[in-house]
């Protein structure tokens, strides 16, 4: 069995400014290398688009082992007529390594389907980029008793087309919906009993093995205080934070606790 590496994101969704997105990066990236963080854990942060540039340039000057780069969305379309949207080669360009594909505000929000779901996460993983495809079920889904179904369907169809040969490229997110940005927080059980479902799916669809490796986030209100409990449980392998991730310290916080406790194999 894969021993899996913890990881944690930071989803900065529409926050900060040039000043700040380049401040919080640099705040970060000193803490993460004051716990030698790299040492135990994956750390991604998603900025903004408009402002990957700009903490691209302050991590290498700073903090070359510093965290990921990763972007909030991606286009499925290689290059062309799409007015607005960005491509995995314009961030590749950027030194970006990781896409999130979706994340529910873009799903509920914008209105994204599982359909476009898939062609944005086969399209960033053949353009080489790394992808944490982020899966989860409504508060009126939950209340049906239709969590693993929801989450089923949106892995399945997320993943369609997927290779074996593209997993060690992939994590997956499991968000419920209403827990993102509502200070409401799955209990570890409730998280746990849906990831170990997710895992178990995964192992239908590709292998055991290969699913024992695949990292599994938690995300929805993931804070300090909560983070160890969360990421104690067997199949939970880190965690995708947003509001957060906007504090450096409580972000770092949150990476400490998934190094020190998420040992999984
Ligand atoms: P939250 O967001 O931590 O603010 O709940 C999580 C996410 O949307 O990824």
């Amino acid at each position: 069995m894969t021993q899996r590496r913890p990881c944690v994101g930071g989803n900065w969704k529409m926050n900060t400014d040039r000043e700040s997105a380049v401040a919080l990066a640099r705040a970060v990236a000193n803490a993460a290398q004051e716990h030698k963080l790299e040492q135990h854990a994956d750390v991604f942060i998603c900025p903004p688009f408009v402002y990957l540039d700009a903490v691209r340039l302050e991590l290498e000057a700073d903090a070359p082992e510093g965290p990921t780069l990763g972007a909030q969305d991606v286009s499925e379309q290689p290059n062309g007529a799409f007015t607005g949207e960005i491509s995995s080669a314009m961030l590749q360009d950027l030194d970006v390594e990781m896409v999130l594909t979706g994340h529910s505000e873009r799903r509920h929000v914008i209105g994204e389907t599982d359909d476009v779901v898939n062609a944005k996460t086969r399209s960033a993983l053949d353009a080489g980029l790394m992808c944490c495809l982020c899966v989860g079920e409504t508060l009126q889904q939950r209340e049906a008793g239709d969590t693993d179904r929801v989450n089923e369907t949106q892995v399945r169809a997320g993943l369609a087309g997927v290779g074996a040969h593209h997993l060690d490229s992939l994590v997956i997110a499991y968000e419920p919906v209403w827990a993102i940005g509502t200070g409401r927080t799955a209990t570890p059980d409730d998280a746990q009993a849906a990831h170990a479902h997710i895992r178990a799916l995964l192992a239908d669809l590709y292998s055991p093995d290969l699913a024992s490796g695949l990292r599994i986030l938690y995300g929805g209100s993931v804070k300090p205080g909560n983070a160890a409990e969360l990421f104690a449980q067997p199949d939970i392998d880190g965690g995708l934070i947003g509001g957060a991730s906007l504090d450096a310290e409580g972000f770092i916080a949150i990476c400490q606790a998934a190094a020190q406790t998420c040992h999984h194999a």
